[in-house]
């Protein structure tokens, strides 16, 4: 099962990306793609299009636009996707770096919800969605 992450702005700009890429990692979940990207306004408006009545949108998209992200794809070796979904949103926490729990990407090294470091998709359908906004077919790998 593949799963799109962001390592946000703020994750790339504090250092923070090696250390956030090794929480999965040591999980034993694989990188199926990686690469660095600035994000442009289209890009970003696609990946947040369900936020886009919220009253963070047009922060959220300044934000991810802002300076490069680390794109990834996860490769979870679940036969159940739902479950390797719930696993990787286990591992970076609740969207509230205040309410996340310590021990999760976002429970250790975020602080506001606006700046919360990572972006994962929340189901199988927003990763099929979400994948081919940041990587094309042949830029993922199966090993
Ligand atoms: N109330 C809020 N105020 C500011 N930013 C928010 C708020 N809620 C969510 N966000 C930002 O929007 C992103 C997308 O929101 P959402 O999809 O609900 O969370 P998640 O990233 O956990 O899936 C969050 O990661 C967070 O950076
Ligand atoms: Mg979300």
């Amino acid at each position: 099962m593949r799963s799109l992450i962001l390592l946000k702005p703020w994750a790339v700009s504090r250092g923070l990306v090696g250390e956030i890429l090794s929480r999965f990692e040591r999980r034993g979940i694989k990188l199926a793609g990686l690469k660095l990207v600035h994000v442009n306004r289209e890009k970003a408006e696609k990946l947040y299009l369900v936020h886009k009545d919220k009253e963070f949108y047009e922060g959220l998209i300044t934000h991810i636009t802002s300076s490069p992200v680390v794109a990834g794809v996860l490769d979870v070796p679940f036969d159940d996707p739902d479950g390797a979904v719930s696993l990787i949103r286990k591992i970076i926490g609740a969207t509230d770096p205040a309410k996340a729990e310590v021990g999760t990407i976002r429970g250790d090294y975020g602080l506001r919800i606006d700046r919360n470091v990572i972006h994962a998709s929340d189901s199988p359908k927003s990763a099929e969605y979400e994948i081919p906004i940041f990587f094309n077919g042949d830029e993922l790998v199966n090993y």
